[in-house]
């Protein structure tokens, strides 16, 4: 049984990398092979035994809500056309009703902002936070894995890969005091730091397990790197009073808030699925040998 129902999307970021494919779909919405990212991260909650979802969304993301809702006509049709594997896909997405709220973030003025807005629904309870982007592919989910090593935490927690030294700065860095198998025990965060500077090559993915107390921080915050209220600045202050852990997950990450890193989403995921495997392969020889015709020429 998970001691964390509650988790909260926050989707409300202008997604200005995938532009103009952003410029009036979510960048949620955009599909790895046939499922929107936003699904790959509801389905891993899910699978880690939450049960209540808080999106924290934006004035041009309808399609998310309508994704996670009924849609009797379709599947009307669906039904009638004996499309079964089609009806599946669309009634799985589906969120049991009322455990699903939507709550706006007028200006993206950072992710810690968007998370301190589910501050009345989460209340007094320790709760999730999947960022939709990082696309993790793990045994039994990311943070259902996550969720055990918290059990024996506490605090906050936050999910790690090691990167090269040269990649800290595009990421908040650990500052690890102790590691204890998968769980590496911190006294600090450094936002996006330069490679010389980096406290440990342990990167924060976008997975986290936090304790309430988080909101008193991130109501008295001021704004970080980038003037944006940085949730991982509010983690980092919180080290005095809570035990803040780093978890190393085992699985895959995509960057899929990133063109490569969504390129990369795709192939894997169309790999692994065994109807895909052989044509994604000729597809790949195909190109490959293409490009190196047209390097050598
Ligand atoms: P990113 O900075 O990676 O997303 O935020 P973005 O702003 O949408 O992307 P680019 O850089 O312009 O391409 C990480 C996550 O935090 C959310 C984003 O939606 C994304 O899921 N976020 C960020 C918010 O909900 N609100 C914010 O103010 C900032």
């Amino acid at each position: 049984m998970s001691h964390v129902k509650i988790a909260v999307f926050p989707v409300a970021g202008l997604g200005t990398r995938f532009l103009p494919a952003t410029k009036s779909i979510p960048k949620e919405m955009l599909p790895v092979v046939d499922r929107p990212l936003i699904e790959y991260a509801v389905e891993e909650a899910r699978a880690a035994g939450i049960e209540e979802f808080v999106f924290v969304t934006s004035a041009s993301k309808r399609a998310i809500e309508d994704h996670f809702g009924a849609a009797p006509e379709l599947e009307r049709q669906l039904r009638t056309a004996r499309k079964t594997a089609a009806l599946d896909a669309v009634s799985r997405s589906r969120l049991p009703e009322g455990s699903s709220t939507f709550l706006r973030q007028d200006n993206p003025r950072g992710l810690g902002h968007a998370v301190s807005l589910a501050a009345r629904l989460v209340g007094d309870r320790p709760f999730a936070v999947l960022l939709p982007d990082d696309v993790i592919d793990a045994p039994g989910g990311c943070l259902r894995q996550m969720v055990a090593a918290h059990a024996e935490t506490g605090g906050h927690m936050v999910a790690t890969m090691t990167v090269d030294r040269e990649a800290t700065r595009a990421y908040g860095v650990l500052d690890v005091t102790e590691r204890a198998g998968r769980i590496f025990h911190a006294r600090g965060l450094v936002e996006k730091p330069a490679p010389e500077a980096a406290p440990s090559r342990e990167a924060v993915v976008g997975r986290y397990i936090l304790d309430p107390a988080i909101f008193r921080r991130l109501a008295t915050l001021r704004p970080g790197a980038g003037g944006e209220i940085q949730l991982t600045d509010a983690i980092s202050a919180d080290c005095e009073n809570l035990p803040v852990s780093g978890f190393g997950f085992d699985g895959a990450r995509y960057d899929c808030g990133s063109v490569a890193g969504y390129l990369e989403a795709n192939l894997a995921f169309a790999l692994s699925r065994p109807e895909l495997t052989g044509g994604t392969l000729d597809m790949m020889a195909r190109h490959l040998a293409r490009h190196q015709t047209r390097g050598a020429a």
